[in-house]
């Protein structure tokens, strides 16, 4: 079976290894892997604490892929020898006010209503697990289960392993489909020169539907979403986890390093491709990092950077065939990405090799936008 997969994320890489891995001869097209939300993203391991109230599949899928992940990482240490600055040291949720408190206490009970394990503590409590929070910190909740990753690390090793597994890697841009008897046969690039394949995989985030060939419906509109985010670095301990905080109705979260990074995000601009790094956007996480932990404006400053966040019209993935015969789907992941990218690799390699898929992928599937299938589930 040859398949060719459009984009190398942490989608597309960890699915062209695993599809690679079931031998399937894979084809992977991005002119610069890596580079786009996977290269910006924080990598927090979060299906609890970024919950939101009516995604309760989408945090069933957020467990499943953060169980994945300690076998998920295991098999690619295994494979290139290579690390992925995985923690699991929990998250801490921190309320700045009142108000953000009542939140707090909301999600709590909404997750235990889940019968997912979480810990209410006082703002003292919270000091004491993180003594850098401000003294006015007004209380938390401790995610035990939850942690990060280093995007850029895991982005290196997904690649040793798609070298390892024989996956070849085309540095060009994916120009369109090519369409042969009403089905996908292949992928032209920039050049004009075709890839061919019996199966397509289309993992290009924002940039899935911008392609030639592709008949007018057949990929549900990806939208990108802006977020900002910079990069400091500490010489002296500053953080033990990572730190989510809710300041005054803003979200801010720093996630910590071993290697002394603290990577602060993220800003959620709807502004089309826009990727510029702008004062507001800068000025806004800092200003609401300084709240939670006034010690940061002591730490060097690193990187800014912006990416484009993949989002569908639900915000959740999109992962399985599309109306064209051999061109499957596998973005839309959000603010979810890299939490997502071991159970999307597991699922989106079962569905290229024909092999069975896991049932938790039924609510993900493209065509839950399609007209048809809303009209047959309203008429019932
Ligand atoms: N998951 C973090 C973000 O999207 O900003």
């Amino acid at each position: 079976m040859d398949i060719a997969i459009i984009g190398a994320g942490a989608i597309g890489l960890a699915t062209a290894w695993k599809a690679a891995e079931g031998g399937a001869a894979v084809t992977l097209i991005d002119p610069a892997p890596g580079s786009g939300a996977t290269h910006v993203a924080a990598g927090m391991l979060t299906p609890v604490s970024e919950l939101t109230y009516g995604e309760e599949p989408l945090l069933r899928l957020g467990l499943a892929s953060r169980e994945r992940y300690p076998s998920f990482v295991a098999e690619l240490e295994e494979l290139t020898g290579l690390g992925t600055g995985r923690r699991t040291d929990g998250i801490l949720l921190v309320a700045f006010d009142s108000d953000d408190l009542r939140y707090v206490d909301d999600l709590r009970r909404f997750q235990e209503s889940l019968g997912i394990p979480s810990e209410a503590l006082t703002g003292r409590e919270a000091r004491r697990l993180e003594p850098m929070l401000a003294p006015g910190v007004r209380g938390g909740l401790l995610a035990p289960e939850d942690g990060s990753i280093d995007p850029r690390r895991l982005t290196a090793a997904l690649l040793a392993a798609t070298e390892r597994t024989g996956v070849r890697l085309v540095r060009r841009r994916a120009a369109g489909i090519v369409v042969e008897r009403d089905a996908a046969a292949g992928v032209r690039l920039d050049d004009g020169t075709e890839v061919r394949a019996d199966r397509v995989l289309l993992a290009a985030g924002p940039w899935s539907g911008d392609l030639d060939g592709l008949p007018p419906g057949t990929v549900p509109s990806v939208r990108p979403v802006k977020g900002q985010v910079i990069r400091l670095r500490t010489r002296a301990p500053f953080l033990g986890r990572t730190v989510r905080g809710l300041v005054k109705g803003s979200h801010v979260y720093l996630v910590p390093r071993a290697d002394g990074e603290i990577v602060v995000g993220a800003t959620q601009e709807e502004l089309g491709f826009d990727t510029r790094v702008t004062a507001g956007g800068l000025w806004e996480l800092l200003r609401d990092a300084r709240e939670l932990l006034p010690g940061i404006t002591e730490l060097d400053f690193a990187e800014v950077t912006a990416g484009l966040r993949p989002g569908s019209p639900d915000n959740a993935p999109m992962m399985g065939a599309t109306g064209l015969p051999g061109l499957l789907l596998g973005t839309g992941h959000f603010r979810n990405g890299i939490l997502l990218t071991p159970v999307s690799a597991d699922i989106l390699s079962a569905l290229l090799l024909d092999r069975p898929v896991p049932d938790i992928a039924a609510a993900f599937t493209p065509d839950r936008f399609t007209a048809d299938r809303f009209t047959a589930e309203v008429s019932q």
